[in-house]
């Protein structure tokens, strides 16, 4: 069984600083951490994390230095990607240990964890709120995939590739979904997409398979379907995904779990 931890959308700040004035992200990663590390026990081994871009709020050195420091006690290999938040080029340095692909260009990278071939995505568009995968990154992801027939694939990347029902983040897209999905479809292999930028749980299902936005571990984007729904989050409990691939039955499946204060376990 490879298992895989999703975490998306950290939004890491300098000390004494609030995300929008408002967040203590490095609190509530600190906090993610901590019952990450009590609960490995209990689902281990896992095999890794993948973290759905957003790893900062303003792409500073300082911002990934502290994020890499609060996640130093979950010792998993990592693979993350960038999101309209971070800076590609100080996201590169910051992770130099993680093989990019194609160098020097974009933050694309092939991890295997376990079993599973993980294919990051970097959509970033410097300074814009909106996604787009550049047609070297769709091209690189073709290449690496001809290589890939019939293994178990799981595509990452920020934007999600879907229209979620909240107005001002739909406003903010992944351009080019369909040709994403198109090809992510071809794929002959069990696979899954996974996303974050809205902060929330969410799962589409396409026809090229399941694509599920993973939440925040901090702040969440309001829940708020009316046609121009004001843009405004959240500090309801963040949490995280736990993705499981069964190599014996060749199926993938998902844990949604919450972060944050809560009684129990009882017993039944
Ligand atoms: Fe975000």
């Amino acid at each position: 069984m490879t298992r895989i931890i999703q975490l998306s959308d950290i939004h890491m700040v300098e000390q004494r600083m609030l995300a929008y004035d408002v967040v203590d992200t490095a609190e509530y990663l600190a906090h993610a951490v901590s019952y990450i590390s009590d609960l490995l026990p209990k689902i281990g081994p896992v095999d890794g994390i993948v973290i759905t871009g957003d790893l900062t709020d303003h792409g500073r050195q300082a911002q990934y230095d502290r994020l890499k420091e609060l996640l130093l006690p979950i010792r998993l290999p990592l693979c993350v990607l960038p999101g309209n938040h971070d800076d590609r080029d100080v996201m590169r340095a910051a992770f130099s240990e993680q093989l990019w692909k194609p160098e020097n260009e974009m933050l694309n990278s092939h991890v295997q964890l376990g079993d599973v071939h993980v294919l990051a995505l970097d959509c970033l568009v410097s300074g814009k709120s909106h996604g787009l995968l550049t047609s070297e990154t769709l091209a690189w992801l073709e290449n690496e995939l001809a290589m890939l027939s019939g293994e178990p694939v799981i595509f990452a990347l920020h934007h999600p590739p879907f229209v979620t029902g909240i107005g001002h983040m739909d406003a903010q897209p992944l351009h080019n979904a369909e040709e994403l999905l198109q090809i992510v479809s071809n794929h002959r292999g069990p696979k899954m997409t996974i996303c974050g930028h809205i902060h929330r749980y969410m799962t589409s299902h396409q026809p090229c398979g399941p694509v599920m936005i993973g939440p925040s571990v901090a702040h969440a984007v309001c829940p708020d379907l009316t046609e121009d729904g004001a843009s405004q989050f959240t500090l309801e409990p963040g949490g995280f995904l736990l993705h499981s691939y069964d190599s014996a039955i060749k199926v993938f499946s998902s844990h949604y779990l919450p972060v944050g204060p809560h009684s129990g376990p009882f017993p039944f």
